[in-house]
């Protein structure tokens, strides 16, 4: 099956870019799009031209790397799916399709479709992560967490950072990734000791480099994971609370939080049995 691509190339973030029509002859319906781009590759490389700079690594939508617009849409034409499982058989024979770097402020074009999605990174340094003492793994009944709170917890940790929710926004916002990290944190036990903190952090070094949302919903639909609207709500309301916190002065302290302290004096923590607090050792005599 034949098929055009105009395929945006761009020789560095400096340079000018352009759309570049090629065609590949044999695509096949079961082809992804990225390995229709690996077919273009092959003969740009056989006719001694510069193939086509694209990120990739999984290929089975786990990674979150391989960010394009596909005809216009963040990964394609297909809803909730990422690039590198958009097929060839959504196009008939003759088709054009157009793919093209994100576009968004915050990701600057570095060569083709790479961008650069730093930015993204830099709101997790700000604040996705948990602190944990560390040691032997606590016993895991020791921290119940209930089935309602564990599933919402997996499925905002399903976001894999790609950055489609960004380039489908008109603001160029990233409250939907966002959202979905605090969220996650936030349904989680472990996740309390920094949530205010975290919250603020994120946000703050979000707004730097992001627009704002303006509740347009472009972001649902072009997410590969599924995350949903609701936890943009979640990051506003955490916030909030954050800042009323630390306006009353409220800033909850690390031995404020009654799981950490029960893990701290469980005798799971000490790797010598002998750094046991005196009544474990005297129960064991
Ligand atoms: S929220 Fe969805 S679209 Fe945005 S970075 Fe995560 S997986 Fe990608
Ligand atoms: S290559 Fe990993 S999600 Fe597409």
């Amino acid at each position: 099956m034949r098929l055009i691509l105009d395929v945006w190339r761009q020789d560095d973030a400096a340079s000018p870019g352009r759309f570049e029509r090629y065609e590949v002859a044999e695509a096949t319906p079961e082809m992804s799009l990225l390995e229709l781009l690996d077919m273009l590759n092959a003969q740009l490389v056989t006719e001694g031209r510069d193939p086509i700079a694209f990120d990739h690594d999984c290929r089975e939508g786990i990674c979150g790397s391989c960010g394009v617009m596909i005809d216009g849409r963040p990964h394609g034409p297909v809803d909730s799916t990422p690039a590198c499982l958009q097929r060839v058989r959504n196009y008939a024979a003759g088709d054009i399709v157009t793919i093209e770097p994100f576009r968004a402020g915050a990701f600057p074009v570095i060569r083709d479709l790479v961008v650069d999605r730093s930015s993204l990174d830099r709101i997790i340094t700000a604040g996705g992560y948990i602190s944990t003492a560390t040691n032997a793994a606590p016993e895991a009944l020791t921290l119940p967490v209930n089935k309602h709170q564990a599933e919402a917890a997996m499925d905002h940790a399903a976001c894999i950072g790609c950055g489609a929710c960004v380039a489908a926004c008109p603001n160029g916002a990233a409250q939907l990734f966002a959202g979905a990290k605090v969220a996650h944190l936030a349904e989680l036990p472990q996740g309390q000791v920094e949530r205010y903190e975290r919250v603020r952090s994120m946000v703050t070094t979000m707004e730097d480099m992001f627009g704002s949302c303006t509740n347009y919903g472009e972001c649902v639909p072009a997410c590969p994971a599924g995350i949903e609207l609701d936890v943009i709500a979640h990051l506003n309301r955490d916030f909030r609370r954050a800042v009323i916190h630390e306006r009353r002065g409220e800033q909850p302290r690390r031995d404020d939080v009654p799981w950490l302290a029960r893990l701290r004096s469980g005798p799971w923590l000490q790797s010598d049995p002998d750094d046991r607090p005196t009544d474990d050792r005297d129960a064991d005599a």
